[in-house]
């Protein structure tokens, strides 16, 4: 069992919460308005779900989750992330976050441009190229022939390590990428980013095995 604390509790990582509580992990969540508007997210979730602010549930968890938009990370706590395995499910798009030239000129990936806000945080991008509602209804368990895969990117072993088992255990297996300068491969617009899962339209997706996401990884252009 994980303890999984999460800066950002709305349609991503409530699900990422969703699919860990199913599998028998805590989770902490917090947003940035203080635990209260989270109250009663957390009592449906059940007792293995609790809210908090964003410095106590990033010092509560095993792992954490960021799942908030680009222009928050200026305001992410920083100290109690140090050390920490950190997954980061954020999409750079300039119409919500402003123009931030490095990410426009793609010098820089989001996720490094992250790592600047939370330096001594171990970091690993996840789960930013699947819409919540597929990531939701796509997990499956381990050994079932339709089970999809998720790439990953990170620049430690052990923290890419520690998000595989935990990936593994909601419902997906994982396809590592490479370091977090090579994460631009499943930035927002590249070909592994939402496709291959289907049509926003249809809620349910479609499986995607490692075949199908390789392949998508391996064309993309920068
Ligand atoms: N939606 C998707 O299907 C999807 C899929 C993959 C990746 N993503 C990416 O994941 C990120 C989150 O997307 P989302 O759709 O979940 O967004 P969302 O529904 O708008 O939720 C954003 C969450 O971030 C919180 N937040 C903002 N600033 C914060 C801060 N400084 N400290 C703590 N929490 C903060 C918000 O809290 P308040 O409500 O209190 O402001 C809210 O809980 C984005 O970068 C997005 O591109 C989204």
């Amino acid at each position: 069992m994980t303890t999984v604390g999460f800066i950002g509790s709305g349609n991503i990582g409530i699900t990422v919460a969703r699919l860990a509580i199913d599998a028998g992990h805590q989770v902490v969540l917090s947003n940035s308005r203080g635990p209260e508007p989270l109250a009663d997210t957390a009592a449906e979730l059940g007792p293995r779900a609790s809210a908090a602010t964003s410095g106590e549930a990033a010092a509560a968890g095993d792992i954490v989750v960021v799942a908030v938009p680009v222009k928050s990370f200026p305001n992410l706590p920083a100290a109690p992330l140090a050390g920490k395995t950190v997954i980061d499910t954020c999409n750079y798009g300039a119409e919500r976050d402003g123009h931030i030239p490095e990410l426009d000129s793609k010098s820089l990936t989001s996720s490094e441009l992250l790592l600047r806000y939370i330096p001594d945080a171990m970091l690993v991008k996840a789960f930013n190229n699947i819409f919540f509602k597929h990531l939701l209804s796509l997990a499956r368990p381990a050994g079932a022939a339709d089970r999809s895969f998720l790439p990953i990117a990170g620049d430690s072993a052990r923290a890419k390590a520690a998000v595989t088992e935990f990936i593994e255990s909601i419902g997906y297996s994982v396809a590592d990428t490479g370091r977090l300068a090579d994460s631009w491969r499943q930035a927002t617009g590249t070909p592994v980013w939402g496709t291959p899962y289907g049509p926003y339209s249809n809620e349910k997706g479609q499986p995607v095995g490692e075949y199908a996401i390789r392949a998508a990884l391996a064309t993309a252009a920068r």
